[in-house]
């Protein structure tokens, strides 16, 4: 086979067999297709498109271009979640204690912000000494032991994605749904789960920015799913506003931490139900957790008792972080300086407006330009309305949160 020939197969539109597609990732993985010929190869399927079979066969070239984690000596089933990003986005923090502490086993690898959307690393790092970087060993003998693991993705987990998403970042090929799609889907098959719930965000704060492409990125993830013989469930959310009131790293670990008590926002509060109820569907395949009400009781009750609190208390200790801070958020890093803004007139709130605020957390220092660019744990914003609300002149709209 040739790359040219594959390319030039796809810039005219035909369809490319598992085989050209299998030869063509592994190839670029290993080195031997030069980063001209793969940024072609990108933009033809940019331009072309790719069939739902193409894009099969994309995902699993990706996934098996390294390790596929083998979880069955943890779980007998593997349950997983994704968030396709957003801001104020801690729903992970709070979802993966709580499903945990109904006795589901969570292993779970995640990523850092780029740009303005925030990533769950980064929160953790809130706690001092957590240790994101944790060995296949460590990862696997953390979820055994307590049930629950939250860290950074394996170097050898998908490296063609790692590689090919880099080199559409600067090639203008990054929203393409079947890049999208199979960039992500071959990160959560060769992170071993059996059942996966996607969180796909739609609104002016994600990716997707209107339903109907969320809809169309949603199905094509679930299809690419249930072909790898996996089962699937896709939750479309709104992230026109942020969701909960604070955005940047560790006001978000403190406000998922009040959810873990109890609190927090109502708008995360029920999404993370609504997300860690799909969980427990998967895992219960038709025997248990299949009414949602019963479902939405029992996490209530983990929440109630503080079960879900003390799994993520238990998982913070294990790696290291200062669990300590769990239980008094006032130790978290904090900002020197709190201002707060207030109400220009009386109204009610048209919008939250998600990307600006997300662009106004990242330039106080929340958020990262370049992968490997430090970040400031302790800025953000905390929006204290959501749309619809009826404000008083001089009421507190936001509290903005900035380095000195
Ligand atoms: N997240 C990913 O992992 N890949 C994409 O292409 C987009 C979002």
């Amino acid at each position: 086979m040739r790359a040219v020939d594959i390319i030039a197969k796809k810039r005219d539109g035909g369809a490319l067999s598992a085989d050209e597609i299998a030869w063509f990732v592994r190839g670029y993985a290993r080195g031997d297709v030069p980063d001209y010929q793969a940024a072609a190869f990108l933009m033809a399927v940019f331009i072309q498109g790719m069939s739902r079979e193409e894009t099969v066969n994309l995902t699993l070239a990706m996934a098996r271009s390294g390790d596929v984690l083998d979880l069955s000596d943890i779980a007998d089933y593997a349950v997983d979640k994704h968030s396709s990003g957003g801001v104020g986005d801690k729903t992970t923090l709070v979802v993966l204690p709580l499903v945990a502490a109904c006795g589901v086993p969570v292993a779970k690898m995640s990523g850092r912000g780029l740009g303005f959307s925030g990533g769950t690393l980064d929160k953790l790092e809130s706690f001092a000494g957590y240790n994101v970087q944790l060995s296949n060993e460590e990862f696997r003998r953390l979820a055994r032991q307590n049930g629950i693991v939250l860290a950074g993705q394996s170097h050898d987990l998908a490296p063609a994605d790692g590689k090919l998403y880099a080199l559409r970042d600067v090639t203008a090929t990054v929203p393409s749904l079947p890049l999208i799609a199979s960039s992500i889907m071959s990160k959560k098959i060769a992170a071993g789960a059996n059942g996966i719930v996607l969180d796909v965000k739609v609104g002016r704060g994600a990716f997707m920015t209107n339903l109907d492409d969320a809809r169309a990125l949603a199905q094509i993830m679930v299809d690419i799913g249930v072909d790898a013989g996996r089962d699937m469930i896709a939750v479309l959310s709104d992230m026109n506003q942020p969701l909960g009131c604070a955005v940047g790293n560790a006001l978000e670990v403190a406000e998922a931490i009040e959810a873990l008590n109890g609190g927090g926002p109502a708008d995360l509060r029920e999404h993370c139900l609504e997300v860690a109820g799909y969980m427990l569907r998967l895992y219960g395949r038709g025997r248990r957790w299949t009414d949602a009400a019963e479902t939405r009781a029992d996490l209530e009750a983990c929440l109630h008792r503080g079960e879900a609190l003390a799994k993520f208390r238990r998982m913070v200790e294990a790696q290291g972080g200062d669990a300590g801070m769990v239980d008094d958020p006032a130790r978290l890093p904090a900002a020197r300086l709190v201002e707060p803004f207030a109400a220009p007139q009386s109204g009610f709130i048209a919008q939250a407006a998600a990307d600006k605020i997300g662009i106004a957390s990242f330039e106080l220092g929340a958020g990262r330009e370049k992968k490997g660019d430090p970040v400031d744990l302790a800025v953000g914003l905390k929006i204290h309305v959501k749309v619809g609300d009826r404000v008083e002149r001089g009421a507190p709209l936001a509290t903005i949160y900035l380095r000195q």
